[in-house]
């Protein structure tokens, strides 16, 4: 099974409107709601790919409630820690000639709520997959990634982390079966500005030989570079298509890696990942099914 964490799980509210002025009573030409947070994306493009997985993490109040039925609704399995005061979080994302986002706090996360999700953790088994995805609430220590990484690490679990700086840095000594930074998070993990592919191929070997066992960087419109397990370096251009919002790209892509992987095929990985993070990149909201099958055909 694979088990995703999102310990702030929000609702987008994109609403979108022709000007936006400030100040005033503006009115939307159209709207839509889409459960979100990284761990959740990467559970509902895997359901789209037929992949089993379990949503893990926090909700709260009414909000929550709608996330758990909306992504269950899509096939996602789910159990989530329910806190008792406080809403999950809503974003909103204005679209008009400019984008604006207002992005929810969400609801605070007390110990008592970290060792219930400690202890569904235990029931993790060898050969299951965990993946952490996204930035760390203020509420929860900063250093969760790494206390979930070491309560796992007695038994063969493939953990996968899509993080930034540190985070993602403290956590190559768990020897991670995935990370995935784009390029600029990459460059900013060592304090350098990459653009080049040899560099960034010599920076990713270096998450390699710091710990990770794949090293997947993406590189938005520029494709992506995976360093896999043995050391071989692959190379993937991208989907054509027309750009609609390539938020949640990368969530796409470490899902649709991990539907690929499962065949062995390193190769075939990356191409459903960066078919993944195209269908994404193409749609209003996260990838489906029918347009990554559609776009896997061009790589
Ligand atoms: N404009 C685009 N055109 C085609 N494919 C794209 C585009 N943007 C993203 N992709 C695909 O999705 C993959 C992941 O995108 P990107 O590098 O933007 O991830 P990211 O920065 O981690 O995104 P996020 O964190 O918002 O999910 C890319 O490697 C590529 O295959
Ligand atoms: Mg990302």
């Amino acid at each position: 099974m694979i088990y995703t964490i999102t310990f702030n799980p929000a609702i987008d509210y994109v609403v979108h409107t022709d000007k936006m002025a400030p100040g005033k009573i503006n009115r939307s030409r159209s709207e839509q709601m889409y459960c979100g947070g990284k761990g959740i994306n990467v559970s509902l493009v895997l359901s789209e790919l037929g992949v089993a997985s379990k949503a893990l993490g926090f909700v709260a109040g009414f909000t929550g409630r709608a996330i758990e039925d909306g992504i269950a609704g899509k096939g996602v399995e789910t159990d989530f820690v329910h806190l008792t005061n406080g809403c999950s979080r809503i974003n909103v994302k204005i679209k008009s000639d400019v984008e604006t986002d207002l992005n929810g706090q969400g609801p605070k996360i007390p110990e008592e709520a970290v060792q219930k999700l400690y202890k569904k953790l235990e029931l993790l088994r060898d050969g299951d997959t965990l993946v952490l995805a996204g930035s760390i609430p203020g509420s929860l220590p900063d250093d969760i990634y790494e206390k979930i990484l070491a309560r796992v690490s007695d038994r063969n679990i493939k953990t996968v982390v899509d993080a930034t700086k540190n985070l993602l840095l403290n956590v190559l000594k768990y020897k991670p079966f995935l990370v995935k930074p784009n390029s600029d998070e990459l460059g900013e993990m060592f304090g350098v500005t990459l653009s080049r592919g040899d560099e960034i191929i010599s920076f990713a070997k270096k998450l390699k030989d710091m710990g990770a066992v794949n090293v997947l960087v993406s590189m938005a419109g520029e494709g992506a570079i995976l360093i896999d397990a043995h050391g071989c370096v692959h190379r993937c251009g991208v989907c054509r298509g027309e750009v609609k919002n390539s938020v949640g790209a990368g969530d796409s892509m470490v899902a649709g890696f991990l539907a690929g992987i499962q065949s062995g095929d390193y190769g075939y990985a990356l191409k459903l990942g960066t078919a993944a993070g195209g269908a994404t990149a193409f749609s209003d909201g996260l990838a489906e099914k029918e347009m990554i099958y559609r776009l896997l055909k061009q790589l």
